[in-house]
């Protein structure tokens, strides 16, 4: 029987040092891109694809994005009673928008922990995990894109992106065998690398945060030793499931921001506004009147 993708799990529960001193009492998920939490444009991505739950992996002082997704009672009275109702449908639209769980990591034990905190609630059905820093801008969401592969693999699919020269060291990183008649998009894994030097780099496929898994992934991980850092990385996880299952790794088509990274978030930020109707033309004018 065909499985089908419906719950999505966020982990958010990092410590976003690389965006510190904003992230020092908010999460990195809760910082506005234009005017939108990071997070957002993920759950959005999610339920574009086609799921139906979400589950956030969160931790101290994410308190914030809880309330993001909950109903704001004072303030909807509010904007009802003075009339504002362009701005209600807005914040009403946040959580009318699906049903979110939460559940609590209470150390950050690394990613593959993080994922394995969702075992329950997913239980025995594929689900997709997406990394909301990773926010990408594609014509259909790229977890769609991803979901599209799962539907016809039924095996786990990692988003992945080509990254040229010694940047490749900052991602994991497959080997693999292209897939057939794929025109080099779709790719049967072989390995997994996490991080490595630019010159031990198996291939310039970088894995970024999109992923569709199947539940095995949990079994693995709940066996797999902590690697880098103390940490349970989630790469060495599906290097186990590998052993098990197939894993592809499929190029999606779309940008994608690291806005958890400083510079990636500046630039994301810029490319989003420039995008929108109501901000982008005086942006662009007040871009070009800059001496650069
Ligand atoms: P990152 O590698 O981006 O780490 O985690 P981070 O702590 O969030 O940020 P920096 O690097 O210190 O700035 C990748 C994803 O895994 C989640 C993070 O929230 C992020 O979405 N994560 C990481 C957890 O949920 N738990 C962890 O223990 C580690």
């Amino acid at each position: 029987m065909k499985m089908k993708v419906r719950k999505a799990v966020f982990p958010a529960a990092g410590l976003g040092t690389r965006f510190l001193p904003a992230t020092k009492a908010q999460p990195k998920e809760m910082l506005p891109l234009v005017d939108k939490p990071i997070i957002q444009y993920g759950v959005e991505e999610a339920i574009g694809a086609g799921c139906d739950q979400i589950i956030i992996i969160t931790g101290r002082g994410k308190q914030a994005i809880e309330d993001h997704f909950d109903v704001s009672y004072e303030l909807e009275k509010m904007l009802e009673e003075r009339g504002k109702t362009d701005l209600l449908k807005i914040v009403r639209n946040i959580s009318d928008m699906i049903h979110v769980a939460y559940v609590r990591q209470k150390e950050a034990l690394g990613l593959g922990h993080a994922v394995l905190m969702a075992r329950e609630l997913v239980g025995n059905e594929p689900f997709a995990v997406l990394l909301a820093d990773d926010v990408i801008d594609a014509d259909v969401p790229c977890l769609k894109q991803l979901i599209d592969v799962f539907e016809e693999k039924q095996c786990s699919v990692l988003a992945t992106q080509v990254v040229e020269g010694a940047a490749i060291s900052a991602y994991g990183v497959l080997k693999g065998k292209p897939v057939d008649g794929t025109n080099g998009r779709l790719f049967e894994v072989t390995d997994l690398v996490e991080k490595p030097k630019p010159e031990l780099a198996p291939s310039n496929l970088a894995v970024i945060g999109r992923y569709v898994l199947t539940p095995a992934v949990f079994e693995t991980l709940s066996v797999t030793q902590t690697g880098a850092g103390g940490e349970l990385q989630l790469t060495d996880g599906l290097r186990n499931l590998l052993k098990k299952e197939k894993i592809y790794g499929f190029v999606f088509d779309g940008k994608r921001h690291d806005t958890g990274d400083k510079l990636g978030f500046l630039k994301a930020t810029v490319e989003f506004a420039l995008k929108r109707s109501d901000l982008g033309e005086p942006l662009r004018q007040y871009l070009k009147g800059l001496k650069l």
